[in-house]
């Protein structure tokens, strides 16, 4: 217990030393990381959407509607057409013989709402 109670106030030193001298650099590493972790789930949500935009839409897509093939270098840009399309008007994917799993709706709508917060600027 005394120990613990020593290494609490040692902690509370040493942030409020460091708060006082170094804030600066602490904050700017901790904004680094946050950016870091951001584009790192950006990117895996990106990529698991596009794996279901493959499979599930470009598969009809490539013959039926060949404007719209999503890629990897297109898709955000597609991003609230998507959204519009498949959550709020429910028109796809098309058809009967193709369906989402609640996991992919999941997935995607991810990706959305990410893509929309990056294209808002931040
Ligand atoms: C079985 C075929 C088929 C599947 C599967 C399909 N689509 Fe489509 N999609 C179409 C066709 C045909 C059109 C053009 C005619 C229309 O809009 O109905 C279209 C149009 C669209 C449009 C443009 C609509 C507009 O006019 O703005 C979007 C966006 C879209 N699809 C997204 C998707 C997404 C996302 C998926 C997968 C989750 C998907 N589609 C799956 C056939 C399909």
């Amino acid at each position: 217990m005394v120990t613990l109670a020593k290494l609490v106030i040692v902690i509370i030193t040493t942030l409020s030393t460091s708060s006082t001298i170094g804030y600066e650099p602490i904050k700017g590493k901790d904004e680094l990381t946050a950016v870091h972790v951001y584009n790192y789930t950006t990117k895996d949500s990106k990529t698991k959407a596009f794996q279901i935009l493959e499979n599930k839409c470009n598969v009809c897509h490539k013959k039926r509607n060949k404007r719209r093939v999503f890629t990897i270098e297109n898709m955000n840009t597609w991003a609230n057409d998507i959204n519009k399309q498949v959550f709020i008007k429910k028109r796809m994917p098309k058809g009967k013989k193709i369906k989402l799993t609640s996991q992919e709706y999941q997935d995607l709508l991810t990706w959305i709402s990410y893509t929309k917060t990056s294209n808002n600027g931040i």
